[in-house]
């Protein structure tokens, strides 16, 4: 696109001169002689630069550059002066302006001025454009929610940021835990630095050494050069290793041996090479449990575990499930220009009775997918994905004879509630909270059933 020049000098002759001069060079070009008309131009226009004498008759074309600055125009200004007023041209730069010339000059200088500012605008708009797609980045790693378990999980956050310590983050499938290591990158003093990420169950058991730490052409077949590992890519910053539970054995005695010396070999090398990084693991493995059958060394995870921070799931946190949604919502339909669909009530419950199994992950996608299907629309429970999944209280009764002499109806039901509690138990291997929210109970009911009752849980695990 063109780029639009306004010159603005009371000089009939010398305005003429410039127009047409730089029309030849391919610009658009507004010519004024007078104040009122540059700044009625200015308001109306995008004008990319403007060229102003500093005596307009009644006015001082300081006024010009002082209205730029204050309407915050992208207009970039250049002064043309008379050697009285040298003073003054240098007033106008500090008030804004690009730059001046004295008359009088050549019109070669005044193009090549008039480039340099023009490519200085540029750049201008270019940062402008990369700072506030740095801001959106940024605020990606938001961590929404204010339920206590996650302002736990915000605080703790801070405070292991600034240290140097491993931390652990474990939490089931799409809790957030690669948020949370970059949040902690983010908030620590190697923020400045690189945050590398390796994905140990995505990257095949053979490649995984090398690319953690690099190797030398020729260390294995189709090593064709040199190649750096990605621990050595995080020096001065961290390196995030996920789903460290899916580690091969025989790296991690490699990982522990790299953690305790802070050095790394690369394959082949035959030299090891001191590192400087923060790291910072994570998985969904219940890594205790790995230790004990065995697939998971355990000098290792006492190597990571300094610092655990446990995400809870989705639904041991229902309280955050507004606050996400909303988020969501307003981060898609910045995405698609799409408007909010409404919710009506029922939809909005079957939000908080979903126990979402794929936590924050699912719940972003189902967001996602009801501003692209339905923008603006209303939406009602049976347009959510998982609306299949959320009708199961109507089950069917178990097949009861009444006899002849009647039956207690209050016997009956509880006998089914208390079926119905000991299943819920075995399903979470006797974790009362997950069961409670298994049967959209809070805990205290159901603790106050279970010892009303004696229910004697346990006894049914072990049979
Ligand atoms: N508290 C939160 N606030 C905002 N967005 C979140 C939050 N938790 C998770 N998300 C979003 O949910 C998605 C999944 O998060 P993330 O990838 O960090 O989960 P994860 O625990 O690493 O999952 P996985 O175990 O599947 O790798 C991402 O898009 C992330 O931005
Ligand atoms: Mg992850």
């Amino acid at each position: 696109m063109k780029k639009h020049i306004l010159i603005v000098d009371d000089d009939t002759s010398m305005v003429k001169a410039i127009a047409r001069y730089l029309s030849m060079q391919g610009y658009d070009i507004t010519a004024c002689e007078e104040y009122d008309k540059a700044n009625k131009v200015l308001q109306e226009k995008p004008i990319d630069l403007a060229l102003i004498d500093l005596k307009l008759n009644s006015h001082n074309g300081l006024e010009l550059i002082r209205k730029i600055k204050q309407l915050e125009l992208h207009t970039k200004s250049i002064i043309m002066t008379g050697h009285a007023s040298i003073d003054t041209a240098i007033q106008a730069i500090k008030e804004g302006a690009f730059h001046y010339l004295t008359k009088p000059f050549e019109l070669i200088d005044l193009f090549n001025l008039t480039q340099r500012a023009l490519d200085y605008s540029k750049v201008e708009a270019e940062n402008q454009l990369l700072k506030t797609q740095l801001e959106t980045q940024r605020s990606l790693y938001k961590l929404i929610g204010s339920s206590e378990a996650m302002q736990e999980v915000s605080s703790l956050i801070k405070r292991v940021a600034s240290t140097d310590s491993t931390v652990l983050i474990l939490g089931e499938s799409g809790t957030g835990k690669e948020l949370v290591a970059q949040a902690i990158h983010n908030e620590s003093k190697r923020t400045n630095g690189p945050m590398i990420s390796v994905n140990c169950a995505a990257i095949p058991n053979e490649l995984l050494e090398s690319e953690m730490f690099g190797h030398t052409k020729g260390a294995f077949t189709g090593a064709q050069s040199n190649r750096r590992g990605r621990f050595e890519m995080a020096s001065g910053g961290t390196i995030f290793l996920d789903e460290i539970g899916d580690m091969p054995p025989q790296l991690q005695v490699k990982l522990l041996r790299v953690l305790q010396e802070k050095r790394i070999e690369p394959l082949g090398s035959g030299r090891s090479i001191e590192i400087d990084v923060r790291i910072l693991a994570a998985t969904n493995k219940d890594l205790e449990e790995s230790v004990k059958l065995g697939t998971f060394r355990e000098d290792l995870y006492y190597r990571l575990n300094v610092i655990p921070i446990q995400i809870p799931a989705l639904r041991d946190r229902p309280e955050d499930i507004p606050q996400l949604m909303d988020y969501f919502f307003e981060h898609f339909r910045n995405e698609y220009g799409n408007s909010k669909p409404e919710l009506t009530p029922d939809a909005k419950q079957a939000f908080f009775e979903y126990s979402w199994p794929g936590n924050v992950r699912e719940l972003e996608n189902c967001i996602e997918r009801l501003m692209i299907l339905y923008p603006g629309q209303p939406i009602d429970s049976s347009h959510l994905p998982f609306h299949h999944n959320l009708d199961n209280s109507k089950v069917n009764l178990p097949k009861v004879h009444i006899p002849e002499e009647g039956i207690s109806l209050k016997n009956i039901v509880d006998n089914f509630e208390n079926e119905l509690i000991l299943r819920a138990l075995e399903r979470t291997s006797g974790n009362k909270n997950k069961a409670a929210s298994l049967l959209k109970l809070n805990r205290t009911t159901l603790v106050e059933k279970i010892k009303k009752r004696r229910l004697q849980a346990s006894s049914r695990f072990f049979e």
